[in-house]
């Protein structure tokens, strides 16, 4: 026991260790093995384990089954048996269960804790003040959300059976993140937790049993990469919503791609922590410890690249470096521990790796003198300065208590080096001055923004990211429409998608030349078409056209065909128009009125062109009116379709703005050819996005005619593009460009599609032929086409006392 002066003077803290006797009584309990939760009850021991260890001991901890392809057949078996029921219940029933869920987790919630601190190595003090409140409440707002669903989506319905694989830096979090709005939309459950920490999900297994929640509405396989994969990869799952490293989750886009399966990605970060020279810095420095070194920085939305302003940035590291020294690494289950234990030794290995790869490439590594503890798996909180932006640790993701600096002169540059990254998950702004944090706000690419703040999470707001950290969003109302689906919200059950191969033109020949018939039928109106880039019509790169047919095979004209190199102009041409992004959505509407007025003036002609491709007079007349009726009601919403603002934390405001894709693809169906390209393309336009459409393959002229109607109407050059062509070949360049941030695909086969998608994790959507009744207004079916649209951006202001 030192002596009082001698405490006085180090002011140090004494050894303040949580109790884990539950914990351990539990896992002797369970000596022999933990095996999975299935239908209600916990399987009978199989052949294979694999061992969990304690990461601060360095000890094993218990044996888990290794879940194989039957037992992920069995569970999600008993999910399908068990959906009818649990998604016939009355909303209001669904939300007793949860809020007794709920009232569970809080009454375990030192034994959870301590638990998920011995099987993660996080400290206790996060455990117990972060992640299991936060899973308390995301039960308890699913619960409400159960109840408002009926009423708040109407005409939606559960998707199903939900696939959820989780990772193992928030174990329980990531399992209430995706089991909580599953149940609450009426799905149920397949759950398979990650390799290194299963623990919690079991015990979460027991709160199931102990509500009396319904066998096979959840259910927990417990295993590796290979049982995730096969449970991704499983006919009987209608949505798989995985969180983790951006590999595995191109894999899994890959995998499902066509299966008709409904897909969130929570993936990898490099988030900016953007400190400008105007920023309380003492606060901006307990930002930094927050940002990085919560959980040993073992964080998708880490704040692991700070930004600093030139001329604060050595007095800031100076600070940075002092707070450092002060940080106590050691036992996850003391009470004064600011960063404990690594997941495991390949995790450790992979950080050290990266760390020696900052240091070959020039990098300063710095990391308090303080040792480290002899036993388990630790490593120190560290600072890599002096680094090029383009280096592999400013690039990568170490998912480790590690930061890298980096200084910026301007707002601009700090803008431009924040999006300098494949990712786009979460950003942090630092700056007393609110015109330029909102500024910057809305420059960064990210899912979510906090100001003055980082690391701030709520079951109310959304999270999830921009580019490659995926697609799809956890929490607040947009996290809930993740697990519901309506005949507009619909992705393409696969049976429908994979049996409607467009129709192939007959004018297409393999080598692309068509020839026009020289017997004197051409038709009156035979107009060269070209393709639409940048403002312009242009010819296309082939120099090839292809011959469109009427139904009664009158040839109507000759359409150019477009190839990779047209696609790749127009999306420079679509790059180049940001203005239409950053338009208010006032001057789009009136844009958008402009065409539709312009249609109107011309809509004799277009029903000509309509009927002369084979329709009866009164359906073309039909289509073009519905068409400008359309573009009218697209005009309204254009300054409409409004964000939220959250309910989350005290003292702040969360604003879940709706910002457009950026540059989208829109690959148009063959049918209604005028109406379809109408109703995606305008929805698209008004909420900001630049546009490269493949109009009908069918009936090109529908969309080469009105060029003139763009030309006069205001359109900025680039904000629309049109490529006429083989649909499904520009479909799958669309799919892969790099740069094209959303992909509309409509009247094909998606699978394909979704598969080439993967290289950029492009959101695709697709609405299967059967789904789409053009000419129908069916409620709802507007929202779906501009929520499709947007993404949305979760802004963290601090407002009010
Ligand atoms: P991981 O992505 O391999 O694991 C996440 C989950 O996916 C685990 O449950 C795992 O069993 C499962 N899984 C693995 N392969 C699969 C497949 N082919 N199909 C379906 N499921 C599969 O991440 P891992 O290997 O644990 O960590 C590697 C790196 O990934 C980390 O160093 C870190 O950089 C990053 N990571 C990022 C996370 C995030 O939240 N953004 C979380 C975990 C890891
Ligand atoms: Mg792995």
């Amino acid at each position: 026991m030192a002596a009082i002066g001698e405490i006085l003077r180090t002011m140090d803290y004494g050894p303040a260790p949580e109790a884990n006797d539950h914990v351990r009584a539990w896992l002797d309990a369970h000596s022999a093995g933990f095996t999975h939760f299935i239908d209600g009850d916990f399987t009978a021991p199989g052949e294979a384990w694999f061992e969990v260890s304690d990461p601060a001991q360095a000890t094993p901890l218990a044996r888990v089954a290794q879940g194989s392809d039957a037992d992920v057949d069995r569970a999600v078996s008993a999910a399908r048996r068990a959906h009818p029921a649990w998604s016939a219940l009355p909303g209001h029933a669904r939300a007793r269960y949860l809020y007794a869920i709920a009232r569970h987790v809080q009454k375990h919630e030192r034994f959870l804790a301590v638990l998920e601190s011995v099987d993660n190595g996080k400290p206790i003090r996060e455990s117990r003040d972060i992640d299991i409140p936060l899973v308390a409440r995301h039960f308890t707002h699913h619960a409400g959300w159960a109840e408002l669903i009926a009423g708040e989506f109407p005409g939606a319905r559960s998707v199903g059976v939900c696939a959820a694989i989780i990772p193992w830096n928030f174990p329980l979090l990531m399992l209430a993140w995706k089991i909580a709005p599953a149940l609450a939309a009426g799905n149920t459950v397949v759950l398979k937790p990650a390799e290194f920490t299963p623990l919690s999900a079991l015990a979460f297994a027991d709160i199931c049993r102990q509500i009396g929640l319904p066998p096979g509405v959840v259910n927990i396989v417990c295993g590796d990469g290979s049982t995730g994969a096969a449970l991704a990869a499983h006919p009987g799952v209608d949505k798989v919503a995985f969180t983790g490293s951006t590999e595995v989750g191109r894999a899994i886009r890959r995998a499902t791609a066509g299966s008709g399966k409904k897909l969130s990605l929570e993936l990898g970060g490099k988030s900016p922590f953007i400190v400008f020279d105007d920023a309380d810095l003492d606060s901006a420095v307990e930002g930094v410890v927050d940002a990085i070194w919560f959980n040993q920085g073992e964080v998708c939305c880490a704040g692991s690249r700070l930004l600093l302003h030139e001329g604060i940035a050595e007095r800031f590291i100076a600070k940075l470096k002092a707070r450092m020294e002060k940080l106590r690494v050691g036992d996850p289950l003391d009470k004064s521990t600011d960063i404990g234990a690594i997941v495991a030794p390949v995790q450790l290995t992979r950080i050290r790796e990266l760390v020696e790869q900052g240091r070959r490439e020039g990098g300063i590594v710095w990391c308090p003198a303080a040792p480290l503890p002899a036993a388990g798996w630790f490593y120190p909180p560290t600072l890599i300065t002096g680094i090029a932006p383009a280096s592999t640790v400013a690039e990568v993701e170490i998912f480790g208590p590690v930061a890298v600096t980096l200084t910026f002169r301007t707002p601009t540059e700090a803008v431009a080096l924040a999006n300098n990254t494949r990712y786009g998950l979460a950003a942090s702004i630092w700056s007393e001055n609110i015109n330029l944090a909102l500024d910057v706000a809305a420059g960064v690419k990210a899912g979510v923004v906090w100001l003055n703040a980082t690391n701030l999470f709520d079951a109310a707001a959304g999270f999830g990211g921009f580019k490659e950290s995926g697609f799809g969003r956890e929490g607040g109302r947009e996290g809930i429409a993740e697990y519901l689906t309506s005949a507009a919200h619909a992705g393409s059950p696969s049976g429908v998608a994979t049996g409607a191969a467009p129709s192939r033109l007959s004018g297409i020949p393999a080598g692309g030349v068509a020839e026009l018939p020289g017997d004197g039928t051409l038709p009156p109106i035979d107009r060269t078409a070209k393709l639409y880039i940048g403002g312009k019509q242009a010819r296309p790169d082939s120099g090839y056209s292809f011959t469109v047919t009427g139904t009664s095979g009158a040839v109507l004209g000759a359409a150019p065909l477009g190839n990779r190199k047209d696609i790749r102009n127009a999306v420079e041409a679509a790059h180049k128009a940001a203005n239409w992004s950053a338009a208010s959505g006032h001057n789009r509407a009136q844009v958008l009125y402009y065409i539709a007025e312009n249609l109107a003036a011309r809509s004799a002609e277009l029903t000509e062109r309509l009927r002369a491709a084979g329709g009866a007079a009164d359906a073309a007349a039909h289509e073009v009116h519905r068409a400008i009726e359309r573009t009218f009601r697209y005009a309204a919403w254009a300054d409409k379709f409004d964000g939220r603002i959250h309910s989350t934390k005290s003292r702040h405001v969360t604003l879940a703005l709706r910002e457009p894709w950026g540059v989208m693809g829109i690959v148009c169906p063959d049918e209604a050819p005028l109406l379809a390209f109408v109703s995606l393309v305008m929805p698209a336009l008004a909420m900001g996005n630049r546009v490269i459409a493949v109009p009908s393959q069918a009936m090109p002229f529908a969309a080469t005619d009105l060029y003139q109607i763009f030309d006069t109407s205001d359109v900025p050059g680039g904000a629309i593009n049109i490529v006429t062509g083989e649909r499904d070949a520009l479909g799958l360049v669309l799919a892969e460009h790099d740069d094209i941030a959303a992909l509309w695909y409509h009247g094909g086969a998606i699978g394909p599609i979704e598969a080439a998608s993967a290289g950029n994790l492009k959101a695709t959507w697709a609405v299967c032929p059967g789904d789409a009744d053009w000419y129908a207004d069916a409620p709802g079916t507007d929202a779906a086409h501009l929520e499709r649209a947007t993404q949305i951006k979760n802004v963290w202001i601090p407002y009010g006392a």
